[in-house]
């Protein structure tokens, strides 16, 4: 039988939604039965994770097969991010991306994720002038790019936006500690949160979740202040180089599946070296077509 998108749609995968923490390569994660949704991922069952303690993975994805391969292996949450400006665009930094850049890679992905949420970043420019902006940014990752939720960077600052999304109904994850989109103003790539300006983050997040977001995401901050932070919320917080005590982690898939070259942040773990095996069949390829072993007969009319 040949299976088509549709037929997968239609039948939901069987793999554990939330997997227990703990060593996953040892011991595979346990589904929780009580709590393993066999429709779509809502914000809900994130919550119901960290009222459990039990962990979430979220991914990167940017387009049809990885949002298939990450949903149907069972990731809880694929993030388009606006790190598709430099994993996709081949920008620098995340800063050049804009929102019609996004929203098409963002209704590939919603539309091939069965079961995973889709959160989308807005990009640098799109939120920060004012809630209304906000706003109207998030109606259209909701309304166009078809997304479930919308994630933006920075502190209480943004807790106005915040506030009126929810109000108009974009479920919102905010994002503290290392922001990419304000590099420029962090003077690069710092680690945040460390010593005295633990409190800062920790400030950031109860006002973010006060003004309604649904989950806090930390990056590079010390492990210690983000599990005081994932203390100080009621609501799931995920970690990207936030040490271990958050509910959920994410990655950039091309960091972790071993697409990017150059030096690689600590925080990443790479699991596997994909770059090498592309590169190894795009050669064979070439190599036959060179000499003439492809096409063969087989793949003749
Ligand atoms: O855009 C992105 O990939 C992100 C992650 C680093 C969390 O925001």
């Amino acid at each position: 039988m040949v299976i088509n998108r549709r037929t997968r749609l239609s039948a939901a995968p069987e793999v554990p939604v939330i997997a227990e923490p703990g060593p996953a390569a040892s011991s595979p994660p346990t589904s929780v039965a009580a709590g393993q949704p066999q429709g779509r991922i809502r914000t809900h069952h994130l919550q119901q994770a960290k009222d459990n303690s039990e962990r979430f993975a979220m991914l990167t994805a940017y387009d049809q097969y990885t949002a298939e391969i990450f949903d149907e292996a069972g990731i809880e949450v694929l993030l388009v991010g606006d790190s598709a400006s430099n994993n996709v665009f081949g920008n620098e930094t995340s800063l050049p991306v804009t929102v019609d850049e996004l929203l098409p890679l963002c209704r590939a992905v919603t539309r091939s994720a069965a079961r995973a949420l889709v959160v989308a970043d807005l990009p640098f420019g799109s939120y920060e002038v004012s809630p209304q902006q906000a706003v109207a940014t998030g109606i259209r990752f909701l309304k166009e790019g078809m997304a479930h939720a919308v994630k933006i960077e920075g502190g209480s600052f943004y807790a106005e936006s915040v506030r009126s999304m929810v109000e108009a109904g974009i479920p919102v994850m905010a994002h503290i500690g290392f922001t990419p989109q304000s590099e420029h103003a962090l003077g690069g790539y710092r680690v945040q949160g460390k010593g005295d300006d633990g409190q800062r983050l920790i400030d950031d997040a109860v006002a973010l979740t006060e003004a309604g977001a649904f989950c806090i995401l930390m990056e590079m901050v010390p492990a210690a202040t983000a599990a005081a932070v994932d203390a100080a919320v009621p609501v799931p917080t995920i970690g990207i180089g936030a040490g271990s005590s958050t509910t959920g982690q994410v990655l950039v898939w091309q960091d972790m599946a071993g697409l990017r070259t150059g030096k690689l942040p600590r925080f990443v773990k790479q699991y596997a070296d994909l770059r090498s095996s592309l590169s190894e069949i795009a050669k064979a390829y070439a190599q036959e077509v060179r000499t003439g072993q492809f096409p063969g007969p087989e793949h003749c009319f």
